[in-house]
Parts: structure tokens; C-alpha cells; sequence
């Protein structure tokens, strides 16, 4: 016998999440962050800008968006009673919440806030582990991996290893399905070429750029890696990448809140991620801040790349 449970007219995330049988406390758990990533959607689209350190009408200090988002976060995690302890990249230590909760929360409140006046896309960014310290392991024990956009619309990403699903934030507040089983072909068609003032010291940096120029390959790039990496996701094409190079000698980007979720979630895709000799997925976390090179994509480019960066 069918329900009306089975056939809604819209599907909510958290339907979505019950159906495709992930578990309840990580299914709460993501509904949890969702909500977080509510509060930081209305509070990019309400803070006053470029304030930082002035006052508000009632005489207190304003927060600048990315340690306002990461204050938000850090109070929804607290009281979602899930998580047992979280690292942020505003604050890249280890914070214990609730000692018998089962999972760990690592985020990126807000990446990309310098972006925020320009009134470019920016994000938020997740992965959840099971409860404990996230050194020593690796971005492949997450559990799931989830991200917010924020751009014209907010649009949430999730993916808890059964597929990648976009919902976006419809006016009355719910993240409704959009998309379901996003999925990376082999193909290129955009290019991302992040930290790309590396091609000045190398020149195999130079030689892909070239390459892709050659190819006539159509460039993307916003300069935050929500919305460049979600572009690729949304087509189901295309290369990402950030690599090391004098400003930035082990990479511009952090393994643990920026890489590896985005590399669960590509996996997921059927894409790759990779810091040019290992899959993202297979990096041992050494130190919460830890950097890394990021070629992320379609699979068989994040390989060429990775070959052409090593000769
Ligand atoms: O957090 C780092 C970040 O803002 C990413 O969102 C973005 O991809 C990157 O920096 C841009 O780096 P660059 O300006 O070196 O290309
Ligand atoms: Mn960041």
C-alpha cells in the first residue's frame, strides 16, 4: 500500500535523505547543519558590509561575515547534541561539544568572504567523520560531504555515499530537490586555473594553461571554490585546479575543510581529486590546517594534469 508520505509534490531534503536510507542521527545531523546554512544565507543577505570593528545601532561590536558564519555554525552544532566535536577553519583546533555525540564536524564557515563586496558567489563548506580528532585519519572516513552556494540563489549539495544531490532554498525557507545524481562525464569543456600567479616559477604550471588556451577550452573562474567547483558539478564536466607555487609553496587550500570534502563529493560524482601524486581522499591528516595542491575534475584530466605537473 502507498502512503502520501510516498509521492510528495515537492521533495524536501529531509525526505530525501529518509528515502535514500541514510541513517537517522546523520540524516538529523544534516538537517542540522542545513539550518545553519539558513542563518548564514540570511545573514550574508542582511549583515551591513564592510563593518568590521564599527558598531551597531545598539552599541555592540558587528562581526565580519566569516566569524559571524562561523559563530552561527558553531551554535546550530551545539545544539543539534550530534556532534561530538567540530575543527572550523576560523579557528583550526579541535573543539570538544558533547562528549557521547557520534560524529565530528569540520567546516568552512565562509569561503571565499573576500568576495563578499564584490557581490560574488560564496560558501559554506562540510565534511562529518565519526566522533574524534580528525588527525590521523583521512577525508575518506567522512561520512558525508555538503555544501552550501551562495549566489542568486542558495543552493545546498550533499552527499552521504549513495550519489550527489542539489536542492536549492525556496522561499518559505525548506531546501527542496533540484537535481539528484549529479555526475562528472570524462570530458573537459572549462577550465578553473586557481593560484595561477604559480606559473611564474613553474613552468609546467605555464605548459597546462597553454594547453588548455590551445585547446580552446572555455574558462570559469570566480576566484571562490564553491561556486568554480560547483559549475563542473552542475555541467558534469570540467577541471579545477590550485596548485602550489612560491606564494603559496604546499598549496593555497586546506585538506581538511576545503579539499576533502569537495573531494567525497567529486568522487561521489564519479570525478577525481588529487594533489598531483594521491588521491585527496587518500592523504593522511597530519594537522587540522594542513595545505594541499588540488586537481579536481573530470577524471581522466585531474590524471593528465597530475602527469604533466610531476615531469
Ligand atoms: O579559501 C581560498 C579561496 O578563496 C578559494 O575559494 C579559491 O578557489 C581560492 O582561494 C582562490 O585562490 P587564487 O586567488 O590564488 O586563485
Ligand atoms: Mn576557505
Amino acid at each position: 500500500m502507498t502512503s502520501c508520505c510516498d509521492l510528495p509534490s515537492r521533495i524536501s531534503l529531509n525526505h530525501h535523505l529518509y528515502s535514500s536510507g541514510v541513517p537517522d542521527k546523520l540524516r538529523h545531523l544534516i538537517n542540522d547543519i542545513a539550518r545553519a546554512g539558513k542563518y548564514v544565507h540570511h545573514a550574508i543577505r542582511s549583515s551591513d558590509l564592510g563593518l568590521a570593528g564599527s558598531e551597531n545601532q545598539f552599541g555592540e561590536e558587528q562581526l565580519k561575515l566569516d566569524l559571524l558564519s562561523n559563530k552561527i555554525i558553531k551554535e546550530e552544532l551545539c545544539e543539534s547534541r550530534l556532534v561530538h566535536g567540530y575543527a572550523s577553519e576560523e579557528e583550526a583546533v579541535f573543539q570538544e561539544l558533547v562528549p557521547d555525540a557520534p560524529f565530528t564536524v569540520v567546516f568552512d564557515p565562509l569561503d571565499g568572504s573576500s568576495l563578499v563586496d564584490c557581490n560574488l558567489a560564496i560558501g559554506s563548506i562540510f565534511g562529518v567523520y565519526k566522533k574524534g580528532d580528525v588527525v590521523g585519519r583521512k577525508p575518506s572516513d567522512q561520512l558525508a560531504a555538503l555544501y552550501l552556494v551562495y549566489g542568486p540563489r542558495t543552493i545546498l549539495v550533499y552527499s552521504a555515499g549513495k550519489g550527489v544531490h542539489a536542492f536549492f532554498l525556496n522561499e518559505v525557507g525548506e531546501f527542496v530537490l533540484l537535481q539528484r545524481n549529479l555526475t562528472m562525464r570524462d570530458e573537459v569543456k572549462t577550465y578553473s586555473p586557481g593560484n595561477l600567479r604559480a606559473v611564474k616559477d613553474t613552468p609546467a604550471y605555464r605548459k597546462m594553461m597553454n594547453h588548455w588556451l590551445d585547446e580552446a577550452h572555455t574558462l570559469r573562474y570566480s576566484g571562490g571554490m564553491v561556486p568554480d567547483i560547483h559549475h563542473m558539478l552542475i555541467k558534469g564536466a570540467g577541471i579545477f585546479t590550485n596548485i602550489g607555487g612560491s606564494k603559496y609553496p604546499k598549496g593555497k587550500l586546506r585538506l581538511v575543510f576545503e579539499c576533502g570534502p569537495f573531494a567525497y563529493i567529486m568522487e561521489q560524482a564519479g570525478g577525481a581529486a588529487s594533489n598531483g601524486h594521491k588521491a585527496i581522499m587518500d592523504i593522511k591528516i597530519e594537522e587540522v590546517d594542513q595545505r594541499t595542491p588540488l586537481i579536481i575534475g573530470a577524471k581522466s584530466e585531474v590524471k593528465r594534469v597530475s602527469e604533466v605537473l610531476n615531469v
